[in-house]
């Protein structure tokens, strides 16, 4: 066919004019003369109309016949290169209708296995190659395009260089226990868990850096919030108080926010995720709350009729359903700064004159979506930093070129990491983390 292929998103331009579209027929049905295709080409979905006496009088009868015979037989997935005329079609969710002139069938497509009724979550997830083809999962990764555009104009319109960390590392830059270990000609590597060391060093060759890539972590947790490998926003940046980085992080959340409204609008509705609730994350202040405060709350409520917690104490970690209390209880994301040193990263710093807890801070998204965002100020003190690498029981020469950014010219910084999947779930509001990523790598899922 050398006809020029007009994407299903532009149809908007052709009103009234025969245009060819490329696409997979998602859904059809039909009445007598009439059969209705429900068309997807990665660009939208929307609906093409056959009707027979038209296809009788532009090719006669016999020919005629057998082409609107062909239209209705289509199978779901079939390939299609689809002509005709662009009308307008208030009736119809995309708004426009294409009236069929002719069809050509690419790519013959047998037994589908996704079909229109529902299926179990394995079912999908071993067919997730095919899985990504249904409309709310494209919905999702347009969204996730949204967020990784905005994300890149947030951070040039704010003076940040891209700067490309390792993913093969000699050491740990957030937890021991979850390295995924790889064998680097006979000695021993770890996949990154966070771009962040490196990316310190960055800043004091750059000033504002950020890095976006693939992060991996061994946690054997299996819960909706949890993906082995994920994909990471870092940034890092010097001459910042921790709390002008929580200001920097604020005004980044909202850009992402802002900009799915602005770039994804038709995927927040085919998922009909609230954007009222978006807006009022972007006008709103977030919320900024202690953990002491944080903890005294939840003991303060821990008897409410609605609440499902487990008690806590001051000094111990939030399971999941503290988080969410505490995000729904402000309605808004949430920063719970200062934790207690002893759960927290080797690297923060500690806030002046208490050594127990850290200048960092967590991002809670509300509704139950959990933490987005890790960050803190870091420690800048070359004594400092080596006492907590020892204390630790990490090896102080895994570290040497951290420990040198403290010796050569130290400076205050700060920096943060969003994890892409779980801002992707939050803004567009589904249930699991496992459909914000096009190829899950959970704990028992490797395949496809
Ligand atoms: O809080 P984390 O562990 O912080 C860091 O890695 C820092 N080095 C970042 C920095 O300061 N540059 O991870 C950052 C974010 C979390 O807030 C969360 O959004 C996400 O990464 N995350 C995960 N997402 C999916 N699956 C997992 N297993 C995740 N673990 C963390
Ligand atoms: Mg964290």
């Amino acid at each position: 066919m050398s006809k020029k292929i007009v994407s299903i998103s532009d149809v908007k331009k052709y009103v009234g004019q025969e245009v060819t579209i490329g696409a997979w027929v998602a859904n059809k049905s039909g009445k007598g003369k009439l059969a209705f295709l429900q068309l997807r080409d990665g660009t939208a979905f929307f609906q093409a109309v056959a009707f027979k006496p038209n296809f009788i009088e532009q090719f006669g009868e016999e020919e005629g016949t057998a082409k609107f015979d062909t239209v209705k037989r289509l199978s779901q997935e079939t390939s299609v290169y689809v002509t005709g005329v662009v009308k307008e079609d208030e009736r119809s969710k995309f708004g426009y209708e294409l009236d069929i002139r002719d069809l050509e069938v690419i790519g013959e497509s047998q037994d589908y296995p996704i079909t229109p009724k529902e299926h179990g979550t394995d079912f999908l997830m071993d067919n997730r190659h095919l899985w990504l083809r249904s409309r709310k999962q494209v919905a999702i990764q347009q969204i996730r395009n949204a967020i990784i555009y905005a994300s890149y104009e947030f951070f040039d319109r704010n003076g940040f260089i891209k700067f490309d960390s390792p993913i093969l590392s000699g050491n740990a830059a957030e937890n021991t226990t979850e390295l995924f270990e790889t064998d680097y000609f006979g000695s021993p590597a770890f996949l990154s868990q966070s771009g962040q060391l490196y990316l310190e060093a960055g800043a004091m060759a750059l000033g504002r850096v950020f890095d976006f890539g693939p992060v991996f972590r061994a946690e054997k947790s299996k819960t909706r919030r949890h993906l082995t490998e994920f994909w990471m926003m870092d940034a890092e940046y010097p001459f910042m108080t921790h709390e002008q980085s929580l200001d920097l992080q604020e005004a980044y959340v909202k850009a992402l926010i802002q900009g799915v409204l602005d770039r994804a609008p038709q995927a927040l509705e085919t998922l009909e995720r609230d954007t009222e609730l978006l807006k009022k994350y972007i006008a709103e202040p977030f919320k900024r709350v202690a953990y002491d405060d944080a903890i005294s709350l939840l003991q303060e409520h821990e008897a409410d009729e609605d609440t499902d917690y487990e008690h806590i104490e001051h000094g111990d970690d939030f399971g999941s359903p503290h988080e969410t209390w505490i995000s729904n209880y402000f309605g808004v994301p949430t920063f719970v700064v200062n934790y207690p040193a002893s759960f927290k990263a080797f690297y923060m710093k500690p806030v002046p004159g208490n050594e127990e807890r850290v200048l960092c801070a967590d991002l809670l998204a509300p509704e139950g979506y959990g933490e987005i965002i890790g960050g803190s100020e870091r420690e800048t003190d070359y004594d400092k930093l080596l006492a907590k690498i020892e204390s630790e029981g990490l090896n102080p020469a895994d570290y040497a070129f951290y420990l040198d950014l403290r010796k050569y010219g130290s400076v205050p910084h700060c920096g943060f990491g969003l994890g892409l999947e779980r801002m992707v779930t939050f803004v567009a509001g589904t249930k699991h983390i496992r459909e914000a990523i096009p190829f899950p790598r959970m704990l028992h899922r490797l395949h496809p």
